[in-house]
Protein backbone atom coordinates (compact mmCIF):
# COMPACT_ATOMS: atom_id res chain seq x y z
CA UNK A 1 0.00 0.00 0.00
CA UNK A 2 1.63 2.83 -0.44
CA UNK A 3 1.64 5.91 1.99
CA UNK A 4 -0.35 9.19 1.80
CA UNK A 5 1.63 12.33 1.22
CA UNK A 6 3.01 13.92 4.37
CA UNK A 7 0.87 15.45 7.23
CA UNK A 8 0.49 17.09 10.44
CA UNK A 9 -0.56 13.91 11.92
CA UNK A 10 -1.35 10.99 10.48
CA UNK A 11 -2.96 9.19 13.33
CA UNK A 12 -6.49 9.05 11.50
CA UNK A 13 -6.88 11.69 8.63
CA UNK A 14 -9.66 13.91 8.36
CA UNK A 15 -10.19 15.45 5.26
CA UNK A 16 -11.65 18.72 4.30
CA UNK A 17 -13.69 17.66 1.63
CA UNK A 18 -14.11 19.76 -1.48
CA UNK A 19 -16.97 22.12 -2.16
CA UNK A 20 -17.41 23.50 -5.48
CA UNK A 21 -17.52 27.56 -5.03
CA UNK A 22 -16.07 27.40 -1.62
CA UNK A 23 -13.19 25.62 -1.55
CA UNK A 24 -11.01 27.62 -3.30
CA UNK A 25 -7.15 28.43 -2.42
CA UNK A 26 -8.16 31.64 -0.57
CA UNK A 27 -10.84 29.66 1.77
CA UNK A 28 -8.25 26.65 2.20
CA UNK A 29 -5.10 28.66 2.73
CA UNK A 30 -7.41 30.62 5.83
CA UNK A 31 -8.95 27.50 6.99
CA UNK A 32 -5.27 26.02 7.76
CA UNK A 33 -4.11 29.30 9.39
CA UNK A 34 -7.15 29.68 11.93
CA UNK A 35 -8.71 26.16 12.45
CA UNK A 36 -6.14 24.14 12.10
CA UNK A 37 -5.75 20.11 12.44
CA UNK A 38 -7.02 19.32 9.10
CA UNK A 39 -4.95 16.94 7.35
CA UNK A 40 -5.89 17.24 4.00
CA UNK A 41 -7.70 19.80 1.95
CA UNK A 42 -9.23 19.06 -1.77
CA UNK A 43 -9.74 21.76 -3.99
CA UNK A 44 -13.19 21.78 -5.57
CA UNK A 45 -12.83 19.97 -9.20
CA UNK A 46 -10.67 21.08 -12.25
CA UNK A 47 -13.01 20.54 -15.52
CA UNK A 48 -10.76 18.87 -17.97
CA UNK A 49 -11.06 20.25 -21.04
CA UNK A 50 -13.12 17.59 -23.43
CA UNK A 51 -12.13 19.59 -26.47
CA UNK A 52 -8.93 17.28 -27.58
CA UNK A 53 -7.21 20.31 -29.00
CA UNK A 54 -6.88 22.38 -25.67
CA UNK A 55 -3.52 23.28 -24.53
CA UNK A 56 -2.45 23.18 -20.74
CA UNK A 57 -0.02 25.09 -18.93
CA UNK A 58 1.24 25.04 -15.66
CA UNK A 59 -0.74 28.59 -15.08
CA UNK A 60 -4.32 27.34 -15.08
CA UNK A 61 -3.53 24.40 -12.82
CA UNK A 62 -2.30 26.93 -10.16
CA UNK A 63 -4.50 29.46 -10.76
CA UNK A 64 -6.98 26.44 -9.57
CA UNK A 65 -4.68 25.36 -7.10
CA UNK A 66 -3.40 28.30 -5.84
CA UNK A 67 -0.13 29.83 -6.72
CA UNK A 68 0.80 30.56 -2.77
CA UNK A 69 -0.02 27.18 -1.59
CA UNK A 70 1.73 25.28 -4.52
CA UNK A 71 4.61 27.48 -3.18
CA UNK A 72 4.29 26.44 0.52
CA UNK A 73 5.67 23.21 0.93
CA UNK A 74 3.30 22.62 3.63
CA UNK A 75 0.75 23.25 2.43
CA UNK A 76 1.22 21.82 -0.97
CA UNK A 77 1.87 18.19 0.63
CA UNK A 78 -1.63 18.69 2.30
CA UNK A 79 -3.31 19.83 -0.79
CA UNK A 80 -5.48 17.04 -3.22
CA UNK A 81 -5.88 18.20 -6.71
CA UNK A 82 -9.08 16.76 -7.83
CA UNK A 83 -9.89 16.42 -11.38
CA UNK A 84 -13.27 16.02 -13.07
CA UNK A 85 -13.10 14.12 -16.27
CA UNK A 86 -15.54 13.18 -18.67
CA UNK A 87 -15.95 9.92 -21.35
CA UNK A 88 -14.65 12.52 -23.81
CA UNK A 89 -11.66 13.50 -22.14
CA UNK A 90 -9.23 10.61 -22.25
CA UNK A 91 -6.21 11.86 -23.79
CA UNK A 92 -6.86 15.73 -21.96
CA UNK A 93 -6.78 13.45 -19.16
CA UNK A 94 -3.53 11.93 -19.59
CA UNK A 95 -1.85 15.32 -20.54
CA UNK A 96 -2.93 17.39 -17.22
CA UNK A 97 -1.66 13.91 -15.80
CA UNK A 98 1.60 14.42 -17.00
CA UNK A 99 2.13 17.95 -16.66
CA UNK A 100 0.63 17.64 -12.44
CA UNK A 101 3.40 14.88 -12.26
CA UNK A 102 5.90 17.13 -13.78
CA UNK A 103 5.10 19.84 -11.51
CA UNK A 104 5.35 17.34 -8.50
CA UNK A 105 1.89 17.84 -7.04
CA UNK A 106 2.10 15.02 -4.56
CA UNK A 107 -2.12 14.22 -4.34
CA UNK A 108 -4.02 14.02 -7.40
CA UNK A 109 -8.19 12.79 -7.17
CA UNK A 110 -10.64 11.86 -9.93
CA UNK A 111 -14.02 12.98 -9.25
CA UNK A 112 -16.49 10.14 -10.28
CA UNK A 113 -19.14 11.06 -8.28
CA UNK A 114 -20.26 14.83 -9.09
CA UNK A 115 -24.13 14.47 -9.87
CA UNK A 116 -24.98 17.79 -11.19
CA UNK A 117 -27.18 17.39 -14.50
CA UNK A 118 -25.22 19.27 -16.80
CA UNK A 119 -22.01 17.26 -15.98
CA UNK A 120 -23.83 14.26 -16.45
CA UNK A 121 -24.99 15.34 -19.56
CA UNK A 122 -21.48 15.73 -20.59
CA UNK A 123 -20.76 12.30 -19.77
CA UNK A 124 -18.71 13.25 -17.14
CA UNK A 125 -18.64 12.59 -12.84
CA UNK A 126 -21.03 10.38 -11.78
CA UNK A 127 -22.22 9.43 -15.38
CA UNK A 128 -18.82 7.20 -15.59
CA UNK A 129 -19.92 5.27 -12.64
CA UNK A 130 -21.94 3.38 -15.30
CA UNK A 131 -19.78 3.53 -18.29
CA UNK A 132 -17.06 1.20 -16.74
CA UNK A 133 -15.45 0.88 -20.49
CA UNK A 134 -14.28 4.69 -20.34
CA UNK A 135 -14.12 4.96 -16.61
CA UNK A 136 -11.36 2.43 -16.93
CA UNK A 137 -9.82 3.76 -20.17
CA UNK A 138 -9.60 7.57 -18.62
CA UNK A 139 -7.66 5.67 -14.84
CA UNK A 140 -5.45 4.10 -17.17
CA UNK A 141 -4.29 7.02 -18.94
CA UNK A 142 -4.07 9.30 -15.90
CA UNK A 143 -2.27 6.73 -13.86
CA UNK A 144 0.34 5.92 -16.74
CA UNK A 145 1.33 9.55 -16.92
CA UNK A 146 1.07 10.69 -13.14
CA UNK A 147 3.55 9.60 -10.69
CA UNK A 148 2.79 9.94 -6.96
CA UNK A 149 -0.64 9.15 -4.90
CA UNK A 150 -3.71 8.77 -6.97
CA UNK A 151 -7.18 8.37 -5.18
CA UNK A 152 -10.85 8.55 -6.65
CA UNK A 153 -13.90 10.20 -5.35
CA UNK A 154 -16.98 7.95 -5.99
CA UNK A 155 -20.99 7.31 -5.23
CA UNK A 156 -22.45 4.30 -5.14
CA UNK A 157 -23.51 4.19 -8.69
CA UNK A 158 -26.28 5.98 -10.83
CA UNK A 159 -29.25 4.74 -9.93
CA UNK A 160 -28.66 1.79 -7.90
CA UNK A 161 -25.97 -0.57 -6.25
CA UNK A 162 -25.79 -2.87 -8.99
CA UNK A 163 -22.01 -1.80 -10.32
CA UNK A 164 -20.80 -0.78 -6.95
CA UNK A 165 -18.15 -3.91 -6.21
CA UNK A 166 -17.20 -3.97 -10.20
CA UNK A 167 -16.60 -0.47 -9.67
CA UNK A 168 -14.33 -0.25 -6.64
CA UNK A 169 -12.48 -3.56 -8.08
CA UNK A 170 -11.80 -1.53 -10.93
CA UNK A 171 -10.40 1.58 -9.74
CA UNK A 172 -8.02 -0.38 -7.76
CA UNK A 173 -6.83 -2.91 -10.15
CA UNK A 174 -6.08 0.07 -12.40
CA UNK A 175 -3.78 1.33 -9.69
CA UNK A 176 -5.86 3.87 -7.90
CA UNK A 177 -3.85 4.23 -4.54
CA UNK A 178 -7.13 5.21 -2.05
CA UNK A 179 -11.11 5.74 -2.27
CA UNK A 180 -13.20 8.11 -1.07
CA UNK A 181 -16.79 7.19 -0.72
CA UNK A 182 -19.63 8.98 -0.38
CA UNK A 183 -22.49 6.31 -0.28
CA UNK A 184 -24.98 7.56 -2.25
CA UNK A 185 -26.35 7.57 -5.67
CA UNK A 186 -25.96 9.77 -8.39
CA UNK A 187 -29.66 9.78 -8.41
CA UNK A 188 -29.88 10.26 -4.69
CA UNK A 189 -27.97 13.67 -5.38
CA UNK A 190 -28.28 15.26 -1.49
CA UNK A 191 -31.04 13.01 -0.61
CA UNK A 192 -31.86 10.30 2.17
CA UNK A 193 -29.34 9.45 3.96
CA UNK A 194 -25.32 8.41 3.68
CA UNK A 195 -25.32 4.45 3.57
CA UNK A 196 -22.04 3.94 5.66
CA UNK A 197 -22.48 0.22 5.34
CA UNK A 198 -21.13 0.43 1.82
CA UNK A 199 -18.31 1.98 3.41
CA UNK A 200 -17.54 -1.07 5.49
CA UNK A 201 -18.21 -3.39 2.57
CA UNK A 202 -15.15 -1.28 0.42
CA UNK A 203 -13.26 -1.67 3.28
CA UNK A 204 -13.37 -5.40 3.53
CA UNK A 205 -13.73 -5.69 0.22
CA UNK A 206 -10.23 -3.63 -0.55
CA UNK A 207 -6.39 -3.94 -0.01
CA UNK A 208 -6.10 0.03 -0.74
CA UNK A 209 -7.41 2.69 2.01
CA UNK A 210 -11.10 3.81 2.41
CA UNK A 211 -11.89 7.41 3.29
CA UNK A 212 -15.75 7.56 4.47
CA UNK A 213 -17.60 10.65 3.43
CA UNK A 214 -21.39 11.80 3.84
CA UNK A 215 -23.56 13.27 6.65
CA UNK A 216 -20.60 13.72 9.35
CA UNK A 217 -22.01 16.64 11.46
CA UNK A 218 -20.18 15.97 14.72
CA UNK A 219 -17.25 14.87 16.80
CA UNK A 220 -19.82 11.55 17.66
CA UNK A 221 -20.28 11.25 13.76
CA UNK A 222 -16.58 11.02 12.99
CA UNK A 223 -15.87 8.37 15.80
CA UNK A 224 -19.02 6.49 15.00
CA UNK A 225 -17.75 6.78 11.27
CA UNK A 226 -14.53 5.13 12.48
CA UNK A 227 -15.42 2.79 14.66
CA UNK A 228 -18.63 1.40 12.57
CA UNK A 229 -16.39 1.25 8.97
CA UNK A 230 -12.88 0.80 9.47
CA UNK A 231 -12.55 3.38 7.00
CA UNK A 232 -8.82 4.56 7.38
CA UNK A 233 -10.41 8.42 7.86
CA UNK A 234 -13.08 10.86 7.29
CA UNK A 235 -13.89 13.68 4.97
CA UNK A 236 -16.04 16.50 5.84
CA UNK A 237 -17.82 18.84 3.51
CA UNK A 238 -20.58 20.90 4.61
CA UNK A 239 -20.59 20.76 8.36
CA UNK A 240 -16.73 21.31 7.83
CA UNK A 241 -17.80 24.95 6.36
CA UNK A 242 -20.21 25.66 8.88
CA UNK A 243 -18.18 24.42 11.59
CA UNK A 244 -14.21 24.03 10.53
CA UNK A 245 -13.42 23.67 13.93
CA UNK A 246 -14.58 20.12 13.84
CA UNK A 247 -11.06 18.53 13.35
CA UNK A 248 -9.45 20.40 15.99
CA UNK A 249 -12.48 19.44 18.92
CA UNK A 250 -12.35 15.90 17.32
CA UNK A 251 -8.58 15.43 17.97
CA UNK A 252 -8.19 17.99 21.17
CA UNK A 253 -11.27 16.65 22.86
CA UNK A 254 -12.92 19.73 22.65
CA UNK A 255 -16.34 21.12 22.27
CA UNK A 256 -15.25 24.66 21.34
CA UNK A 257 -17.77 26.65 19.02
CA UNK A 258 -16.61 29.36 16.49
CA UNK A 259 -16.94 32.40 18.40
CA UNK A 260 -17.00 35.90 16.27
CA UNK A 261 -13.48 37.07 16.74
CA UNK A 262 -12.50 34.26 15.15
CA UNK A 263 -14.70 33.99 11.90
CA UNK A 264 -13.63 37.68 11.93
CA UNK A 265 -9.68 37.22 11.42
CA UNK A 266 -10.75 34.42 9.52
CA UNK A 267 -12.70 36.47 6.80
CA UNK A 268 -10.37 38.80 7.04
CA UNK A 269 -7.45 36.90 5.70
CA UNK A 270 -9.90 35.03 2.79
CA UNK A 271 -10.18 39.15 2.05
CA UNK A 272 -6.88 40.23 1.69
CA UNK A 273 -6.01 36.87 -0.30
CA UNK A 274 -8.58 38.28 -3.21
CA UNK A 275 -7.26 41.23 -3.39
CA UNK A 276 -3.68 40.62 -3.58
CA UNK A 277 -5.40 38.24 -7.07
CA UNK A 278 -6.78 41.45 -7.77
CA UNK A 279 -10.61 40.08 -7.39
CA UNK A 280 -13.53 43.01 -8.17
CA UNK A 281 -14.70 44.32 -4.99
CA UNK A 282 -17.91 43.53 -5.30
CA UNK A 283 -17.33 39.76 -6.30
CA UNK A 284 -14.84 39.76 -2.92
CA UNK A 285 -18.38 41.31 -1.09
CA UNK A 286 -20.06 38.15 -2.28
CA UNK A 287 -17.90 35.55 -1.92
CA UNK A 288 -17.57 36.99 2.05
CA UNK A 289 -21.56 36.98 2.50
CA UNK A 290 -21.73 33.59 1.16
CA UNK A 291 -18.70 32.79 3.82
CA UNK A 292 -20.61 34.89 6.56
CA UNK A 293 -23.93 32.97 5.72
CA UNK A 294 -22.92 29.72 6.25
CA UNK A 295 -20.24 29.93 9.01
CA UNK A 296 -22.13 32.66 10.91
CA UNK A 297 -25.11 30.46 11.53
CA UNK A 298 -23.17 29.16 14.99
CA UNK A 299 -22.65 32.85 15.93
CA UNK A 300 -25.57 35.25 16.39
CA UNK A 301 -27.86 34.98 13.74
CA UNK A 302 -29.49 38.08 13.81
CA UNK A 303 -26.28 40.51 14.31
CA UNK A 304 -25.17 38.75 11.01
CA UNK A 305 -27.84 38.45 8.73
CA UNK A 306 -27.87 42.48 8.95
CA UNK A 307 -25.18 42.52 7.25
CA UNK A 308 -25.45 39.95 4.62
CA UNK A 309 -27.68 43.43 2.56
CA UNK A 310 -24.22 45.30 2.54
CA UNK A 311 -24.14 47.06 -0.94
CA UNK A 312 -20.46 47.31 -0.46
CA UNK A 313 -17.22 46.03 0.70
CA UNK A 314 -16.10 48.95 2.70
CA UNK A 315 -19.40 48.86 4.55
CA UNK A 316 -19.74 45.26 5.00
CA UNK A 317 -16.02 45.02 6.30
CA UNK A 318 -16.72 48.33 8.91
CA UNK A 319 -19.79 46.89 10.04
CA UNK A 320 -18.22 43.07 10.47
CA UNK A 321 -16.30 44.63 13.26
CA UNK A 322 -18.90 46.36 15.02
CA UNK A 323 -20.42 42.93 15.60
CA UNK A 324 -20.51 42.66 19.81
CA UNK A 325 -18.56 39.01 20.81
CA UNK A 326 -20.51 36.62 21.91
CA UNK A 327 -17.81 34.78 23.66
C1 LIG B 1 -22.31 22.80 -2.94
C2 LIG B 1 -21.50 21.54 -3.04
C3 LIG B 1 -20.41 21.49 -3.90
C4 LIG B 1 -19.65 20.31 -4.01
N1 LIG B 1 -18.56 20.28 -4.83
C5 LIG B 1 -17.83 19.14 -4.95
C6 LIG B 1 -16.68 19.07 -5.79
O1 LIG B 1 -16.25 20.05 -6.42
N2 LIG B 1 -16.03 17.88 -5.88
C7 LIG B 1 -16.45 16.76 -5.19
O2 LIG B 1 -15.84 15.70 -5.29
N3 LIG B 1 -17.51 16.81 -4.36
C8 LIG B 1 -18.21 17.96 -4.22
N4 LIG B 1 -19.26 18.00 -3.36
C9 LIG B 1 -19.57 16.82 -2.54
C10 LIG B 1 -18.87 16.90 -1.17
O3 LIG B 1 -17.47 16.90 -1.31
C11 LIG B 1 -19.27 15.71 -0.26
O4 LIG B 1 -18.94 14.52 -0.92
C12 LIG B 1 -20.76 15.71 0.05
O5 LIG B 1 -21.21 16.99 0.40
C13 LIG B 1 -21.09 14.73 1.19
O6 LIG B 1 -20.36 15.04 2.35
P1 LIG B 1 -21.01 15.89 3.59
O7 LIG B 1 -22.27 15.18 4.00
O8 LIG B 1 -19.94 15.86 4.65
O9 LIG B 1 -21.29 17.26 3.06
C14 LIG B 1 -20.01 19.17 -3.24
C15 LIG B 1 -21.11 19.24 -2.36
C16 LIG B 1 -21.85 20.40 -2.25
C17 LIG B 1 -23.00 20.45 -1.28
Amino acid sequence: MKSLPRSIDNAFPLIFAPIDGITDAPFRSAIDKHFPRWDYFFTDFFRVPSNPSARFSEKIILGHLGDSVYRNQKLRQKTVLQFLVSAHGKKQSGQLAKLVSDMEIPWLDINVGCPSKKVFGHQGGAYLLGDLDNLRAIVQEIRKNYLYFLSAKIRLGINDDANFTEIIKLLQDEGVDLITLHPRTRAQFYNGKSNWQYITQAVQQLNIPVIGNGDVNSTDDIWRMKEETGCYGVMIGRSAVTNPLLAKNYKEKTDQNLTWPQLSLFLDDVKIAYLEQNVEPWQILKRLKLLLKLMGTMIDGQQIYQRLTMKNLIAFENSLKEIIPTT
